[in-house]
């Protein structure tokens, strides 16, 4: 069974449709890295598959749950970090964390262990008990990585992860992606730092203006672009009217 299955997914914002029939299956063990300019329809593609925003037309179910008919089952599955993380400003990182875990019902025999090592891997140990209102960009999405880590989720949904995050970091956050794929976690994240999906993606999407207009990996990418560097194969599939056969 796939861990994720979008068929036909639509969504129109007013009068323009912000995504376009989009179709889509993982399975355990992939990152798929959703590429594409501002405006392209990122974020609002995982919004939808967050359950955060309905679909206009379309279908998305979650290792075989129908995310519109049992939305929380579906949900269950799923750890979502949006562009703008929020975390409660009168909160500390760690009250913010054990709040989440018990949202998540979390109940890891050894919470006290694993939030100990990640709070190692994550570097967020010296600051962890002050407010999360003196916390800079960057602190609060490793709060948001941590969080997402205790509960452990099989489908991670992350919207630009590695904007503001320095580059010690954001070296630490790509290998925790490549170790929760090995895991046979599922990933889907969508970025603008192409060398990121050259890295460590095992499936690559383009999409602009809400139409996902190629999807493979990059040895096809590279192929079907008839270039070899991940730029160049970026901003001639991006391209307006570069639509490429799927
Ligand atoms: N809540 C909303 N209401 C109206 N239009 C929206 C809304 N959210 C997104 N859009 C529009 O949908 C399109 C896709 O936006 P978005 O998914 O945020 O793109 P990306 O994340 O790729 O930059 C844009 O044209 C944007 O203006
Ligand atoms: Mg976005």
């Amino acid at each position: 069974m796939n861990r994720l299955v979008i068929k036909n997914l639509r969504k129109k914002f007013n009068n323009v449709w912000a995504l376009e029939s989009l179709n889509l299956e993982l399975n355990q063990g992939e990152i798929f890295v959703l590429l594409g300019p501002n405006g392209a329809g990122k974020t609002t593609t995982l919004k939808l598959i967050a359950g955060l925003l309905r679909p206009t037309e379309g279908e998305i179910t979650i290792e075989g749950i129908d995310l519109s008919e049992d939305p929380i089952k579906a949900k269950s599955f799923i750890g979502y970090v949006p562009d703008e993380p929020f975390i409660y400003n009168k909160l500390t990182g760690r009250e913010f964390i054990n709040f989440v875990a018990g949202i998540y019902n979390v109940r890891n025999p050894d919470y006290e262990t694993r939030l100990a090592e990640l709070m190692d891997i994550l570097d967020i140990g010296p600051w962890i008990d002050e407010l999360s209102e003196s916390y800079s960009h960057g602190m609060k999405q490793r709060v948001i990585m941590c969080q997402l880590l205790m509960h452990n989720p099989d489908l991670v949904l992350i919207d630009e992860p590695l904007v503001g995050l320095d580059p010690k970091t954001s070296k630490t956050v790509r290998e925790i992606f490549v170790k929760l794929k090995d895991e046979g976690k599922t990933l889907f994240i969508s970025t603008h730092t192409l060398s990121f999906a050259r890295e460590i993606a095992t499936k690559i999407g383009i999409i602009n203006r809400g139409e996902l207009k190629f999807i493979g990996d990059m040895e096809e990418l590279s192929r079907i672009s008839g270039k070899k560097d991940i730029e160049d194969i970026y901003l001639k599939l991006s391209d307006d009217n570069g639509i490429v056969q799927r």
